[in-house]
């Protein structure tokens, strides 16, 4: 599927609730949030039409996530659903991990590709900060099952300063000690104005660089995403950068989203984009939607532009638990 500029769209990501089990301080209120009414998400049946319609328009990849992908009951049967669907490649999520050592094996079954885990800090307490949940040694334990079990595995740290810039070193040595990659993601002021908290990932990189000494490009691929790659001597996995504040990797971005409700958005920070469910619950065939879905996706924006950010209309409001990142 090609959008407007030429770029091809292959990856879809399906957020499959707004819940979760942690209430990281960047993405939730502590008191969580008021629950989508069961009828307005997506049923497991809904999410499956629409994945059928999207992989016979080339949709590729898909990505599921949340809130917290693993709440949702049933997941397991869902990823393996989606995997047997003709033309889907790869299937994966992004989950804070707590909840993967006791599906682990369900997961595994299922035939999950790659796993994504959250994890901005190293320290117990601080994780309890950040999260305002325990769990710290099951989203540990979670990395490490993943990785010993050869599903591609990756740490995603949101980079803040004032939060957790004095532990990136410690982060980045995961990827010394075990075949993961880890990813710094520079904070995105979804939906507020939160701009000081972002370092710049080139800061990030000259900080390792002073413990690790010159990192190499890794240029492997390490899934479909926005990262890039280095990998310092003697890592076994990589370093990652996903410079969403200050870097425009829009050139080449080739993903849609679908938020548990249905709606299909076009760019993580526009609001733009068709709800399927009203389609498809207005009784629209397989081919109506699909049709829908192409049309949707030549309007999919240039660009976001973070960096001015009052400047544009169409901003996204919805928080980051409605959108899966
Ligand atoms: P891989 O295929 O494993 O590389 O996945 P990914 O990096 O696309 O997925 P993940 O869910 O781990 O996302 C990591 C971070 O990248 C999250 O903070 C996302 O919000 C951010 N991100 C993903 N896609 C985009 C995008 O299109 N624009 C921006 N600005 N950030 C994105
Ligand atoms: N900026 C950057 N990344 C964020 N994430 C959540 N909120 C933000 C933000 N404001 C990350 C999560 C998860 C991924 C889906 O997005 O930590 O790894
Ligand atoms: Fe949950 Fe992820 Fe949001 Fe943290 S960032 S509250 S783990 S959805």
């Amino acid at each position: 599927m090609k959008d407007s500029f030429g770029r091809n769209i292959d990856y879809l990501r399906i957020s499959v609730t707004d819940r979760c089990n942690l209430r990281c301080v960047y993405c939730m209120p502590e008191e969580g949030v008021a629950p989508m009414s069961h009828c307005d998400i997506l049923s497991y049946e809904e999410i499956m039409r629409l994945v059928g319609i999207a992989a016979s328009r080339g949709i590729k990849h898909i990505r599921l996530t949340g809130g917290e992908p693993l709440v949702r009951r049933g997941i397991e049967s869902l990823i393996a659903d989606i995997k047997k669907t003709p033309g889907i490649e790869t299937v994966s999520i992004t989950t804070n991990g707590i909840l993967i050592p006791e599906k682990f094996e369900m997961l595994k079954a299922a035939g999950l590709d790659a796993v994504n885990i959250s994890l901005d800090t190293m320290d117990a307490e601080r994780f309890v900060r950040i999260t305002r949940r325990e769990g710290f040694e099951k989203v540990i334990e979670a990395i490490k099952l993943c990785e010993a079990s050869g599903i591609r595995t990756k740490v995603n740290c949101v980079a803040m300063r004032g939060v957790n810039d004095d532990e990136f070193v410690a982060i980045a040595e995961l990827a010394r000690d075990l075949s993961i990659c880890v990813r710094f993601i520079e904070f995105m002021p979804v939906g507020k104005n939160d701009f000081e908290k972002c370092v710049p990932w080139q800061e990030i990189k000259e900080t390792l660089e002073q413990s690790f000494g010159p990192m190499a490009d890794d240029t492997s691929r390490h899934g479909n995403g926005p990262a890039v790659y280095f990998k310092p001597d003697g890592f076994k996995g990589s370093i990652g950068f996903i410079s969403a504040m200050t870097c425009a990797f829009c050139e080449t971005c080739n993903r849609v989203r679908l938020t548990a409700e249905g709606y299909l958005k076009l760019c993580l920070q526009y609001d733009k984009g068709v709800s399927l469910r009203d389609i498809m619950r207005a009784g629209a065939t397989d081919e109506e939607i699909g049709l829908a879905f192409e049309a949707a996706v030549m309007e999919k924006p240039k660009q976001h532009i973070f960096n001015d950010y009052f400047g544009a209309d169409d901003i996204e409001e919805r928080p980051m638990n409605k959108i899966g990142g």
